[in-house]
């Protein structure tokens, strides 16, 4: 089963396991940023659930959606219908679609359960990458898993044999993203956490650029 397979059944998983926690920690930047973004860049953003909420709240802003999936890319096409013309979607590897972007700099980037797919050598060479995209003082909103308790973990666990057994997901185990943002020099405000803190969402910025506008939200 492959993300093209499971796309019609996503939504319908997610709100089995996590009820409506997961949806929650997505809009948070909605509506904690307190600003409207003139460009959004959404890094694998499935099947359109923020978009389709972001287009509503950040009426100014355009938006680029990169994901390897051609049917999660449907799926967020068809939520997107209606809410303004404003939306280019690129299919192809995250990596791949990152380069393609070249001068583009964006004043938010979002990836919400995303960066857990990649193994943490992927995750070290893609960093640079959306840092390069970043406009100064821009903000990266990250929704994630942290499992601190037995029973998180052990659903850390399932969920990747059956993502990484059954999907294109590169990731056998979580990521440590975080320690791999703050070694370069990224810094994070929390915005909310879910499930007795196993979903959490938050506002990374570079050290460099806080130095000027502290996060803002
Ligand atoms: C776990 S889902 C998360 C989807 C969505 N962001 C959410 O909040 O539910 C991971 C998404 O990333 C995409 N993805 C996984 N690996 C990718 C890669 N290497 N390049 C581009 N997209 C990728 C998948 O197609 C899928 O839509």
């Amino acid at each position: 089963m492959s993300y093209d397979a499971l796309a019609p059944f996503y939504e319908s998983l997610e709100r089995l396991t996590f009820g409506r926690a997961l949806q929650a920690a997505r809009v948070a930047p909605l509506q904690t940023h307190g600003r409207q973004p003139k460009n959004v860049l959404l890094l694998g953003d499935g099947d359109g659930r923020f978009l389709e909420q972001a287009l509503a709240t950040w009426k100014e802003a355009r938006f680029v959606s990169i994901d390897q999936s051609g049917r999660m890319l449907a799926c967020a096409a068809r939520r997107a219908r209606g809410l303004g013309n404003r939306v280019r979607f690129v299919q192809a590897d995250l990596h791949d679609g990152l380069a393609s972007l070249e001068a583009e700099a964006f004043e938010v980037i979002v990836s919400h359960f995303v960066l857990d797919c990649f193994p943490e050598a992927r995750l070290v060479a893609l960093l640079p990458l959306i840092e390069e995209r970043l406009a100064p003082q821009g903000m990266w909103f990250i929704s994630e898993f942290s499992a601190s308790r037995w029973w998180q973990r052990a659903l850390l666990w399932a969920m990747y044999r059956f993502f990484h057994g059954f999907t294109e997901t590169e990731a056998a185990r979580f990521p440590d993203y975080r320690r791999l943002l703050e070694e370069t020099g990224w810094r994070s405000k929390r915005l909310g956490l879910w499930r007795r803190a196993f979903v959490v969402a938050e506002a990374w910025q570079r050290e460099s650029s806080q130095g000027c506008e502290k996060v803002r939200l």
